[in-house]
């Protein structure tokens, strides 16, 4: 596929390119131009010293959100494994571009600073970068914010949702064979549309919705209008439902980074009500794989859940991330770091319990999670220790680097 027109390179460009602010680690703008058999990137493009107008990529991957938790570890997965991705997020608070840092000399990543309520803007990156694959999980995401902001939640899930698929449509509409039959948008959603279940019993992609938090319903609601693009004008849209996330580069107000920032500091560790909600634990990367094999081989029209079957009790989850400090980096007085754990108010409409039935992702599309809870949670451990920047609020790190931020909201799910 040729295309031509200018683009944006987050990071530094290997060699054979001009730095026209002089500084390597800004994004530079350049224009591709020239002939490549096969696919490249604008990197190597530059790279072998086309006399450039033009870009040769075949598959060009948008993830909306890619400057989150979550899509950023798409992001790095794809690049790693030679593909090239565009990365268009608004940059809101719980975003965060030292997450690219590991591929931001790669020379396959290019970088959108946009709103997906922004229509406008939309239309724009669709028809500069020509994406082969929409991974969309641009959100709002965190509950306890969407209790007391319910209105950006649903302006950015809801709305934003809309103006992506309805932009989406009009360029794939405008697309020829066989790029708009090779086209996928995959709307990335979450377990907690379904509701909260009981002890027992798990949720297919057939149960009904029943969400309870203004997050959830956003998300819902975002999903049923992902579904009537598919059904109505037959956009290539798959849906997916995913349990809670862990692993590294997670937003520090988060449970796992939280969980380590008190221990470590010697603070109460805050655990809701009496811990006795329960969630299911799938270690991020997993998730990018799911994604990636649904948008692959995943059916247009149909839903995925996306879990690891790793059911803990909140409390007992909390436990065994602080059985892990105590191996690694034990307190001083050899006490436990889990006598610091402490109860604090529920959260209100705290959903008990969620589990999924994942059988359809595993039978249709050959995916199961590679990570064990035990080692990965071990390893997300680990990694937070090594990378203790991450354990910091944005308050703290700026007021480490002498600057003002700010006020955010702090929680620990
Ligand atoms: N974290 C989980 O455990 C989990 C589980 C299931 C599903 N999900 C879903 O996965 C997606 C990503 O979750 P996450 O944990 O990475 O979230 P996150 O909050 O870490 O990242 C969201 C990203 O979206 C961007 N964003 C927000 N509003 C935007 C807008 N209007 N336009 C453009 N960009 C915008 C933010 O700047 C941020 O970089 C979300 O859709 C979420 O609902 C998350």
């Amino acid at each position: 596929m040729w295309r031509e027109g200018e683009f944006s390179i987050y990071g530094p460009v290997r060699t054979g390119a001009e730095y026209p602010h002089g500084d390597r680690t800004k994004p530079i703008s350049i224009t591709v131009a020239g002939r490549s058999p096969g696919r490249t990137s604008a990197c190597d493009a530059l790279a072998s010293g086309f006399s450039v107008n033009r870009l040769v990529c075949d598959l060009v991957h948008l993830i909306t959100g890619g400057a989150g938790f979550i899509g950023s570890a798409l992001a790095r997965m794809l690049v790693g494994s030679g593909e090239t991705v565009v990365v268009l997020d608004k940059l809101t608070y719980a975003a965060d571009l030292r997450r690219l840092d590991p591929i931001r000399d790669s020379g396959r990543l290019l970088f959108e600073k946009a709103d997906i309520c922004d229509g406008e803007a939309v239309t724009r990156i669709l028809a500069r970068y020509a994406p082969s694959v929409i991974l969309h999980l641009a959100a709002e995401s965190h509950v306890d914010h969407s209790i007391n902001r319910s209105g950006t939640f649903v302006h950015s899930n809801v709305v934003g949702t809309y103006q992506l698929l309805h932009r989406t449509l009009e360029y794939w509409l405008g697309l020829g064979e066989p790029a708009c039959k090779r086209f996928r948008f995959v709307h990335v959603s979450t377990d907690e549309v379904y509701g909260a279940l009981g002890a027992t019993g798990v949720f297919s992609e057939k149960s009904p919705f029943a969400p309870n938090s203004p997050y959830a319903a956003s998300k819902a609601a975002a999903d049923h209008l992902a579904r009537a693009w598919h059904r109505t004008y037959e956009l290539p849209v798959i849906v997916t439902s995913c349990s809670n996330n862990y692993g590294p580069y997670q937003f520090p107000e988060k449970l796992v980074p939280t969980v380590i920032s008190a221990a470590l500091g010697d603070r109460p560790i805050p655990v809701y009500g009496r811990g006795e909600n329960i969630r299911d634990w799938i270690h991020v990367d997993d998730h990018a794989r799911a994604l990636l094999a649904v948008s692959q081989r995943g059916r247009p029209g149909e839903r995925y859940n996306i879990g690891a079957a790793s059911e803990r009790r909140n409390l007992d989850f909390v436990r065994e991330i602080c059985a892990v400090l105590d191996r690694e980096a034990p307190r001083q007085d050899d006490r436990s770091y889990a006598d610091q754990i402490t109860f604090v108010a529920d959260r209100r409409g705290h959903d008990f319990r969620y589990a999924l039935d994942t059988s359809k992702i595993a039978a249709e599309l050959n995916w199961s999670p590679r990570e064990q809870l035990p080692h990965a949670l071990s390893q997300t451990v680990i990694w937070y220790l090594h990378n203790r920047e991450w354990l910091l609020t944005r308050r703290e790190r700026d007021a480490l680097h002498g600057e003002r931020s700010p006020p955010t909201d702090t929680a620990i799910e």
